[in-house]
Parts: C-alpha cells; sequence; structure tokens
C-alpha cells in the first residue's frame, strides 16, 4: 500500500509551469500543471542531456526541454519521436486539490542518477602521496 506525501495544492503550481520537489538524494522532482489542471511528477533530468525539465514548456500533456526543445511526454517520461529516451516518472494523487507524491518513491525512486552539470565534466584524480 503506498504511503502519499502531501507536496502543495495544484494551485500552487502555475497553470502550465511546474513546481520542484527537491530530495536530500538525487535529482529533484518536478511536478507540472497543465491548463486542464492535470498534474504529472517526473524527474527534473531531460532524458537527452540533462535539461531542467521544470523549466521547459508545458502544452497538453507534454513538455519542451529548456535546453534542445526536445518535447517529452508528461505521462510517460518518454521523447517523442524521432527523439529516444525516458526520464522516469513519479506517481501522483490528487485529493482534495492537494497532490501527493508516493513516499517510498520519492525517497528511492532514480536516486542513482547523477545530477545534470553545467560545463565540461572534470575528472576527479586521487593525490597519492
Ligand atoms: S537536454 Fe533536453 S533537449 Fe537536450
Amino acid at each position: 500500500m503506498s504511503e502519499w506525501k502531501k507536496i502543495c495544492l495544484v494551485t500552487d503550481i502555475p497553470v502550465l509551469g511546474s513546481r520542484c520537489v527537491a530530495r536530500p538524494q538525487g535529482v529533484d522532482v518536478a511536478v507540472f500543471r497543465n491548463d486542464e489542471n492535470q498534474v504529472f511528477a517526473l524527474l527534473d533530468r531531460c532524458p537527452h542531456k540533462g535539461g531542467p525539465l521544470s523549466q521547459g514548456i508545458v502544452f497538453g500533456t507534454s513538455v519542451a526541454c529548456p535546453l534542445h526543445n526536445w518535447t517529452i511526454g508528461m505521462e510517460d517520461g518518454c521523447a517523442k519521436s524521432p527523439d529516444e529516451g525516458c526520464t522516469p516518472k513519479f506517481a501522483v494523487k490528487v485529493e482534495d486539490g492537494m497532490v501527493h507524491l508516493d513516499a517510498v518513491e520519492l525517497a528511492t525512486h532514480a536516486i542513482d542518477l547523477p545530477r545534470p552539470v553545467a560545463g565540461p565534466l572534470r575528472k576527479e584524480t586521487a593525490s597519492a602521496s
């Protein structure tokens, strides 16, 4: 049985916008609201190069990534053809106007995926002295 965690009111999410839910481990979760008051939750990480989907443009049941404009379906987290790849999605429950996420999923789902980094990747080197 799922344990649901209260996140915010649907009306706290801008229409055709999103809010981020920070997690102690792993990438934040982006919670989106479309113009029909449907709510979706995806890892805030584009399947292309990790762009912040929470800053994308919401339309219908999709969000356009702000970095290279891939279209990601908010129902399944997958890129629309011809692009490929999916970002993890999260279960959402809306009850009496309150948005809930599954507490276990929030704590454990996709926490192994690295946070996107800005700029070139730096190679860490250990010094043996
Ligand atoms: S990072 Fe999202 S389209 Fe490239």
